[in-house]
C-alpha cells in the first residue's frame, strides 16, 4: 500500500451507505470466546500477513466473537483488564464492526455489539474495492474525550499505538483461525465519522478488513 498521497480527505466518489442487508438487531449477543482453541503464538507469528482478496462468506458468530475479544475483550475479571494495552488503562479506542446489517460498537464489558447505524457502511471504510465486499470491516475509533489526562501532544500517538495493538491481536487471531485480514489507514476519516454518526470527540483512525481469503480451502479447526 504505497499510495499515501490520497490519504487526506478525498471523497469516496459516488459512494453512499447502502441499505442494511438482513435484520439489524439492536444488540447482538456474542458467544463466550473459547479460551483453549487456536494455534500456539509462535505459529501464528509465522503466518501473520496482510490479505487483500476476500470471499463474501459471512463470518460465523463464533469467529466474530473471538476476533473482537482478541482486539479489545476483557481478559481479567478483577479490574476489567483488556487483551490489548491502553494508555493509563483508559479505553481510548473503541472498536466498531461494519457488517452488511449495520455498524455496531463492540461493548467489551457485556461482550456484545450495539447497533450504531442500520446501514451497510463497509464501502465507506476505505478506498479499496475489497472493503465493500468482504464480510467485515472493523473501524478503530479514537475517543479524544477520554484522553483528558494525556498531554495533548501525545494523544494522537497514544491512540494510534492502542489501535495498532488491537489490530495486531486481530492479525494473530486471523492467522490462527485461517482468516485473511488487512489493517488500513487509507480512509476518509471525516466522511466515515459522519456516516457512523460519531460525535465530535470521536475519530476513526484505522480500519481492518476481515474475511476468508479468496480461494481459501476451509480446513476443520
Ligand atoms: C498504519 C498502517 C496503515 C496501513 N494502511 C493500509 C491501507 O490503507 N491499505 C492496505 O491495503 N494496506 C495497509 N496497510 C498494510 C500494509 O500495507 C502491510 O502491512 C505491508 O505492506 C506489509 O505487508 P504484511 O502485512 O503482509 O507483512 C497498513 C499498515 C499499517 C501498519
Amino acid at each position: 500500500m504505497k499510495d499515501l498521497k490520497r490519504l487526506p480527505y478525498e471523497q469516496v466518489k459516488g459512494l453512499l451507505p447502502r441499505p442494511a442487508v438482513g435484520s439489524s438487531e439492536r444488540i447482538i449477543s456474542l458467544p463466550e470466546p473459547d479460551r483453549t482453541s487456536g494455534m500456539p503464538l509462535m505459529g501464528t507469528l509465522w503466518l501473520r500477513k496482510s490479505t487483500r482478496e476476500f470471499d463474501q462468506t459471512p463470518l460465523p458468530l463464533k469467529q466474530l466473537s473471538e476476533l473482537l475479544w482478541a482486539a479489545a475483550g476483557v481478559n481479567r475479571s478483577m479490574g476489567g483488564g483488556r487483551t490489548a494495552p491502553s494508555p493509563l488503562g483508559e479505553t481510548v479506542v473503541d472498536v466498531y464492526t461494519c457488517l452488511p446489517a449495520g455498524a455496531y460498537r463492540y461493548d467489551p464489558i457485556h461482550h456484545c455489539l450495539e447497533l450504531k447505524r442500520a446501514a451497510d457502511l463497509r464501502s465507506m471504510t476505505g478506498y479499496q474495492d475489497f472493503v465493500g465486499m468482504a464480510p467485515l470491516d472493523l473501524v478503530y475509533v479514537a475517543n479524544h474525550g477520554r484522553m483528558q489526562e494525556v498531554p495533548p501532544k501525545l494523544r494522537e500517538t497514544f491512540a494510534a499505538a492502542a489501535a495498532g495493538a488491537m489490530a495486531q491481536s486481530v492479525y494473530l487471531y486471523c492467522a490462527s483461525a485461517g482468516l485473511g485480514t488487512v489493517v488500513r489507514g487509507w480512509l476518509n476519516r471525516r466522511q466515515l465519522a459522519e456516516h457512523m454518526a460519531l460525535n465530535e470527540d470521536e475519530e476513526p483512525i484505522l480500519s481492518q478488513t476481515v474475511g476468508r481469503a479468496a480461494g481459501h480451502v476451509n480446513t476443520p479447526t
